[in-house]
């Protein structure tokens, strides 16, 4: 008996990849055993570009001889830590990892998910996270449920990824090069480990997902993938594109000496500079606006409109967009994070006061001065009645910040693509799974962020700290984003789903509520289109009130 036990074990593995020769040599990583006649060959650290040299694009890989172990990860790229204190990466982090789901026999012809980390574009790593052991991106479930492969990727964040002068000098996007850059060798190298070149989707969150967003935007990703997922972002959410560059390059270079009024010289200046000195200039800090304005305002280093890899307004770039399958979603209160700094009475007993909300409501809208504030409140009140529960006003200070910077920009993205596609279809979702974080007031439901632990299949690979209902959840949605992966629609593919999710169009716009309790009746429809008018509508038309944030930056400095 025990005999055999043991030759059952021996034979039961599955196939591994071993040593692969990729562009720049050969690499080998490791095998994962998943269960009988299953594992995941993956490899960690694969280099898919030069150390990038300081506000440059990526170069090529110049390779290497021998065996690449492949096996570690490597760092990340250079950047401040979570609490801002002091900086952690390296400039040489342009690397990804790669997980390759085996059965019985090698894998071929596998669809191929690329994942875009996400992290404001000033933090965050293809390995960030890891609570229990390994990373949450870790993608051993998600390619070993759903038969895909992942491939995770670094690019460079903060002022080392984005610092832009708006002009030539500077040009910006540099991170955003750099997922290209990975894609492009994706593309190139995966067939080695049986991927297929022609069924790539991207997929990303938060500053990841807006990332997918501009990637699609590009005219230079033009068959380049195939698919496309963002969780909780896009390039038109308020966040993600930096109007002013110049005025915070300024702000950067007071800050380690190099203000200059020739700004030739300041560019030089800056180039000489220390790039640990420079990431920390790049830090938000959040004392600076606490009671005089919103904690949107501090995500500044991001992505430029560069006449280049981005040649025009996002909203204006859906063309390039319209060959590619896309699914798009938000997390019901993505904006609860935001909210509770901008108004912390709403996670503590302390009432939530008019003044509170229509301060908020002032630092969002400021660009449209007092008529905003006024129109605004009316719309988010309407449904309070005189005497409104406290739970219900603070439940509308986070959906405010919800739908201003995540619900409304995704869907007109929806929108935008749907109505130019000929071909390639559009999903749309809400995650609204309630939150697992402890503390939060009981109104909370879906939190920035709380979808990635199920898609990226954390309750099977640690159960103790799940229940049942979580690996509903976490199977529902494996199925549903692995089936677009492999053919352009979450219903259809090997893996079987609760219910089917109808296509977004550009007269009809269903999406599917994503919870533990998938059935026919989680399909709705018109995501707040009420709100959605209000912002896109109304909102939009009230007249602009001209401040140039250069010129004050300007005068500022005049000492
Ligand atoms: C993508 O993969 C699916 C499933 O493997 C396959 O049916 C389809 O033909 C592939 N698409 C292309 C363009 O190769
Ligand atoms: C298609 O995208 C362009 C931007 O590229 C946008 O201006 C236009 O409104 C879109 N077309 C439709 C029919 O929505
Ligand atoms: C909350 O209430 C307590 C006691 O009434 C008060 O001391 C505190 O300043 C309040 N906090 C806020 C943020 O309003
Ligand atoms: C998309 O097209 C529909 C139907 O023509 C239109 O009502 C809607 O405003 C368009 N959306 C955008 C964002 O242009």
């Amino acid at each position: 008996m025990m005999l055999l036990l043991v030759v059952l074990f021996g034979v039961a593995s599955a196939a591994k990849l071993g040593v692969v020769q990729t562009e720049g040599g050969q690499v080998e990583g490791q095998s994962h055993r998943m269960g009988l006649f299953r594992s995941v060959d993956v490899f960690k650290g694969v280099p898919f570009a030069d150390v990038p040299g300081k506000w440059e694009k990526p170069k090529p890989h110049p390779g290497w001889s021998g065996i690449l172990k492949a096996t570690k990860y490597r760092d990340r790229c250079l950047q401040v830590t979570l609490l801002q204190t002091k900086t952690q990466g390296s400039e040489d982090c342009l690397y990804l990892n790669i997980f390759v789901p085996q059965g019985r026999k090698l894998s071929t012809n596998l669809p191929v998910m690329v994942y875009l980390f996400g992290g404001a574009f000033l933090l965050g790593a293809s390995n960030d996270v890891a609570i229990l052991g390994d990373s949450l991106y870790d993608g051993k479930e998600l390619a070993d449920r759903g038969r895909v492969i992942v491939v995770t990727v670094n690019y460079r964040v903060g002022t080392m990824g984005f610092l832009s002068t708006g002009d030539s000098r500077l040009p910006g996007n540099y991170g955003l090069w750099d997922q290209h850059a990975a894609i492009s060798w994706v593309r190139r190298n995966i067939e080695a480990f049986g991927g297929n070149r022609d069924n790539i989707t991207i997929f990303g969150q938060s500053a990841g997902a807006a990332s997918v967003s501009f990637q699609m935007l590009s005219p230079y990703s033009k068959g380049l993938f195939r698919r496309a997922i963002s969780q909780c972002g896009v390039a038109l959410s308020p966040w993600a594109l930096q109007r002013q560059p110049m005025a915070l390059t300024k702000k950067i270079a007071r800050k380690v000496g190099c203000w200059r009024t020739d700004v030739d010289e300041m560019v030089t200046c800056l180039k000489m500079s220390d790039p640990v000195g420079l990431t920390m200039a790049g830090k938000i800090d959040v004392l600076l606006i606490l009671g005089k304005g919103v904690v949107m305002d501090l995500l500044e280093l991001s992505p430029v409109v560069d006449g280049d890899f981005i040649p025009d307004e996002p909203s204006q770039l859906f063309h390039n967009a319209a060959q590619f399958d896309y699914l798009a979603g938000i997390n019901s209160m993505d904006g609860h994070f935001f909210a509770g700094v901008d108004v912390p009475s709403i996670n503590m007993k302390n009432a939530t006061t008019v003044a509170q909300v229509k301060g908020l409501l002032a630092g969002l809208t400021k660009e449209k001065g007092n008529a905003a504030i006024d129109s605004a409140y009316s719309t988010y009140t309407s449904h309070w009645g005189s005497v409104p529960d406290q739970a219900v006003v603070k439940k509308t200070v986070a959906d405010i910040e919800t739908d201003f910077l995540f619900l409304v920009p995704t869907q007109i993205a929806l929108q935008l693509h749907a109505n130019n596609t000929s071909g390639a279809r559009t999903y749309s979702y809400l995650f609204n799974m309630k939150t697992r974080i402890p503390g939060f007031p009981r109104w909370v439901e879906a939190e920035h962020a709380e979808d990635l632990q199920y898609l990226f299949g954390k309750p099977f690979s640690t159960p103790l700290v799940y229940f049942p209902r979580h690996r509903d959840l976490s199977g529902y949605m494996i199925a549903y984003w692995t089936n677009f992966a492999r053919t352009g629609d979450p219903s259809n593919g090997d893996s079987k789903v609760p219910a089917p999710w109808p296509a977004f169009t550009k007269y009809r716009h269903p999406y599917m509520i994503i919870n533990n309790k998938i059935s026919k009746s989680s399909i709705s429809y018109d995501l707040r289109s009420y709100y959605v008018d209000y912002w896109t509508k109304t909102y939009s038309l009230l007249p602009t009130i001209k401040r140039d944030q250069e010129e004050e930056e300007d005068t500022a400095t005049v000492y």
